[in-house]
């Protein structure tokens, strides 16, 4: 797959700060002469014509945070980290296992990195999981599961969950369908979720051996309480979704050196619920809890980056399965973003930059 041009242009998705919109704008990678003439990536880097990519709620997070100033810097932040495509070339000292030709999905790191809603992507295997798509999904799931799976994993890959007692807040959530499935995979006893009337066949049939309605119980303690009281205290919890409830009685609800893990804190939208979150990570490091406590952000660099293969793997056996939402055309990303924020996305929303076709599985032949 040779590169004739020593540049490629191609359309993005992309903003300066939280006070201007996500455009589409035009964008350029330079690529580097090779003596024979040819074309390829620059030195440490995968060029990636993406088909899909995948919105997560951070991406939005982090573009309203995004101060006017950093336009200074950057006038032209990507948007999305998720994908799905094909590798179209390698550049010179580059440490991967892909091969130009192949089919892969990723997750595009660092966060002001270049952005997954683009035509083309520049990866950097140096902080950014990559690897070939399991050949039993198509292209629009392979975009999907990066980031979720990826967390779900991190979350509950120190936990012992063989015979344990596991709480899942926001089980109907993206993260939240897989921390169901790994916690049914590890061989938890018992897993008690927090979702919706609407999802709850499905929560039950991925692993759930007991629901809380959100709806019918706004404050979970509760339920939860009376949970302790039939089957005992929990080994683990695992917040999806973002909640301060359980605090007035943690003690009662969680066993002594269980762990209280949650990726959004007290409350995703309040301060003070920051606030209160960070709080109990010092006090839970100092060791003045008698649970451990952890907020912890999705690092797409564990197990050495090894994570996204062992997900390659849990999918290519048919152990995880995947929910993709709704597929947007890639002029539509506003409406996209507008469905994730509502909060009532079953799986995740893509954004389908390129159908792909037996033409452009190879796109430079
Ligand atoms: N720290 C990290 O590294 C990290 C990584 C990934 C995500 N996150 C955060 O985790 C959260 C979930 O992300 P996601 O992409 O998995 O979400 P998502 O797929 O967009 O979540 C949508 C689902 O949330 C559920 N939901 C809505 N209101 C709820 C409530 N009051 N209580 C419990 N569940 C509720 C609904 O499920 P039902 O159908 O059951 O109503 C809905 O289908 C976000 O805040 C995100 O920013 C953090």
């Amino acid at each position: 797959m040779a590169l004739n041009t020593p540049s490629i242009k191609y359309k993005a998705h992309a903003y300066k700060s939280n006070r201007t919109p996500i455009q589409i704008v035009d964008e350029t990678i330079d690529l580097v002469r090779k003596p024979n003439g040819e074309y390829v990536a620059p030195r440490g880097r995968i060029l990636v014509k993406i088909n899909y990519a995948s919105l997560n709620p951070v991406d939005y997070k982090v573009y309203k945070k995004t101060p006017w100033i950093s336009s200074f810097y950057n006038s032209k932040k990507g948007f999305g980290k998720d994908f799905s495509g094909q590798v179209v070339s390698i550049g010179a000292n580059t440490d991967t296992n892909v091969k130009v030709g192949d089919l892969v999905q990723g997750l595009n790191w660092p966060i002001w990195g270049g952005g997954s809603c683009a035509q083309y992507l520049l990866v950097n295997p140096f902080w950014s999981p990559i690897t070939t798509v399991p050949t039993n999904i198509d292209l629009i799931e392979a975009a999907s599961f990066p980031l979720v799976l990826g967390t779900a994993m991190q979350m509950t890959r120190k936990m012992k969950l063989r015979d344990s007692k596991v709480l899942v807040i926001g089980a109907g959530t993206s993260v939240g369908r897989y921390v169901v499935q790994l916690a049914r995979i590890g061989g938890a006893k018992e897993i008690v979720t927090t979702n919706s009337n609407k999802t709850s066949d499905l929560i039950r049939d991925l692993g759930a051996t007991s629901q809380i309605d959100y709806h019918k119980y706004p404050n979970y303690l509760t339920p939860v309480l009376e949970s302790v009281k039939s089957s005992g205290q929990f080994d683990y919890i695992l917040d999806c979704w973002g909640t301060g409830d359980l605090f007035p009685e943690i003690d009662h609800v969680i066993k002594k050196g269980g762990i209280y893990y949650t990726i959004v804190g007290d409350d995703a939208n309040s301060p003070i619920g920051a606030v209160k979150s960070s709080f109990r990570v010092v006090k839970s490091f100092l060791g003045l809890t008698k649970y451990n406590y952890r907020l912890g952000l999705l690092s797409s660099n564990f197990e050495n980056k090894g994570w996204i293969e062992s997900a390659r793997d849990l999918l290519q056996d048919g152990k995880i399965q995947i929910f993709v939402d709704s597929v947007y055309p890639f002029g539509e990303l506003r409406e996209a973003i507008d469905k994730l924020e509502s909060g009532r996305a079953q799986g995740k929303i893509v954004l389908e930059v390129e159908k792909p076709s037996q033409e452009n599985q190879n796109p430079f032949e």
